[in-house]
């Protein structure tokens, strides 16, 4: 694959057709790092005006360290799994006391406060401080396993890895910020799980599970 082309194809297509998103709008990691907290597992639609609410009521690292625990959780209400948001609060407090309340800007560092996995630190660095680190979660593994066909079972944690190394390969060193969203973006909006939309994908002819006919049987992932 000619991984120039690859970058310029999908990033061209990203500046086109991203949504626009309220957590797009700036930089700041702390909005990144609420943002990514709570899309783990909540839906795009649904998250967006619970963030909006969210930073309107806690619109700082500081703010949301001095805020009542009871008040957080009632902002999260409604979005489950309550332990993201008392992570986020205990995590957020660290960064308040530790770091003058900078959300610190090396893996070590970050991946170090409550909560925060290696998705959530690659996101945070690439999106919010244009660091070149993989974001992977399943979307992205997903759009992997067919561009590059890996055959690598996702729903094994040891896959994680090579997907993160794949990433490595590939991403932009120019723009990982937009580069990790675009990735985020063909998986949800063409690279989806059943019937994607192939015939207006920006990269397909990057893809091998396209050029293979083997779409439909990629990613594997077993039941757990
Ligand atoms: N899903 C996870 N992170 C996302 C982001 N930053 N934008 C859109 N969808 C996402």
């Amino acid at each position: 694959m000619n991984i120039e082309q690859f970058q310029h194809d999908l990033l061209h297509w990203y500046e086109a057709e991203k949504r626009e998103l309220p957590w797009r709008t700036d930089q700041d990691p702390y909005k990144v790092w609420v943002s990514e907290i709570m899309l783990q597992q909540t839906r795009v639609d649904t998250v967006i005006p619970y963030f909006e609410r969210f930073i309107a009521q806690f619109p700082t690292v500081e703010a949301l360290a001095e805020a009542e625990e009871e008040k957080v959780l009632k902002a999260w209400e409604g979005l489950g799994y309550y332990s993201r948001a008392r992570n986020l609060q205990a995590a957020v407090r660290e960064v308040q006391e530790k770091y003058g309340g900078k959300v610190p800007d090396t893996k070590e560092e970050i991946s170090s406060l409550k909560g925060v996995g290696p998705y959530t630190s690659g996101a945070i660095l690439s999106i919010a401080y244009g660091v070149p680190e993989p974001a992977v979660d399943g979307n992205v593994m997903r759009v992997i396993s067919r561009i590059l066909s890996v055959w690598d079972d996702i729903a094994k944690a040891s896959s994680r890895k090579i997907f993160e190394e794949a990433v490595r390969q590939l991403i932009s060193k120019e723009d990982p910020s937009s580069f990790n969203q675009a990735l985020m973006e063909l998986g949800a909006l063409i690279c989806t799980p059943t019937s994607p939309s192939c015939l207006l994908c920006p990269v397909r002819e990057h893809c091998c599970a396209f050029h293979e006919g083997t779409i439909a049987e990629l990613p594997v992932k077993t039941k757990k």
